[in-house]
């Protein structure tokens, strides 16, 4: 069985097909044991489908704000994420995009984001995601370009950056406790079940470290070692904890 599979739909689901050198399949029963997963055009959102989803809704990169987040733009800077991030910083470089709520909630914020992901899917997943932001009322109304996308390994790609930026923010897999929380949202267990810990960590901390103009946010697990020793501060939330390297 190949792990990932496209099914089939118009024009955009051959080339999506063709780009991550997977199957193109039609969407009938004797498919579902074809694949682990599976990347579906669906209600004007590219999904990503497990075995279990693949009848029903999928997961998408979600755009809209986050429950309890302002929807003024600018958002305010105030939770834990902006606090780590730093109130004066202009531009972020978010080097472990994943499904990007980092990147979105910085971008509403009103900072300058640029992402990086090396997975090709989730790439794809971002990429759709920006296309329907770049849409939004709010974002045309005030002429603003959805968060710029770099698809690669950022442990390369952070040493060919034209300009260092004020910060390099952090979020790579870290291994998971041996009972994995109730919290552990459905998106995150998907992602950690197609790629795994993100075992290059440390070399990746070392490279935003040499990359950065000012400081490098790292979003740990509260179980987990600082990924570069003691930082300069740290932001404690309930699981998570992000800790601030400062240069
Ligand atoms: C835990 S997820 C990030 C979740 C993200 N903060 C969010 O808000 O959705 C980690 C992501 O970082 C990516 N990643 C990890 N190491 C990377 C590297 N060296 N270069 C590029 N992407 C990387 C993984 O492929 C994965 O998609």
């Amino acid at each position: 069985m190949t792990q990932l599979a496209v099914i089939a739909g118009d024009q955009r689901s051959a080339v999506l097909a063709e780009w991550l050198n997977a199957d193109l399949l039609d969407f009938d029963a004797a498919n579902l044991d074809a694949a682990e997963f599976f990347l579906a055009y669906r209600d004007g959102c590219l999904r990503l489908l497990d075995r279990q989803t693949l009848k029903k809704g999928g997961l998408t990169v979600e755009i809209d704000p986050r429950p309890g987040e302002q929807h003024s733009y600018p958002a305010p800077k105030k939770d834990l994420l902006a606090q780590a991030i730093g109130k004066k910083t202009h531009t972020v470089v978010d080097a472990t995009c994943g499904w990007a709520q980092d990147s979105l909630a910085l971008f509403r914020m009103g900072y300058q984001v640029t992402c990086i992901e090396r997975s090709p899917v989730m790439a794809a997943l971002i990429q759709d995601g920006f296309e329907r932001l770049a849409q939004k009322d709010w974002v045309r109304r005030r002429e603003l370009s959805p968060p710029t996308l770099l698809i690669g390994n950022a442990i390369a790609l952070l040493a060919d950056l034209s300009e260092a930026p004020d910060c390099i923010y952090l979020d790579p897999m870290f291994p998971a406790k041996k009972k994995q929380s109730a919290a552990t949202r459905k998106s995150m267990a998907i992602l950690r079940d197609i790629l795994g810990d993100d075992l290059d960590r440390q070399a990746l901390f070392d490279a935003a470290w040499a990359a950065t103009g000012k400081r490098v946010v790292v979003k740990s697990p509260d179980h987990a070692e600082p990924l570069g020793g003691k930082p300069s501060q740290s932001f404690q939330g309930k699981l998570l904890r992000y800790d601030v390297y400062l240069k």
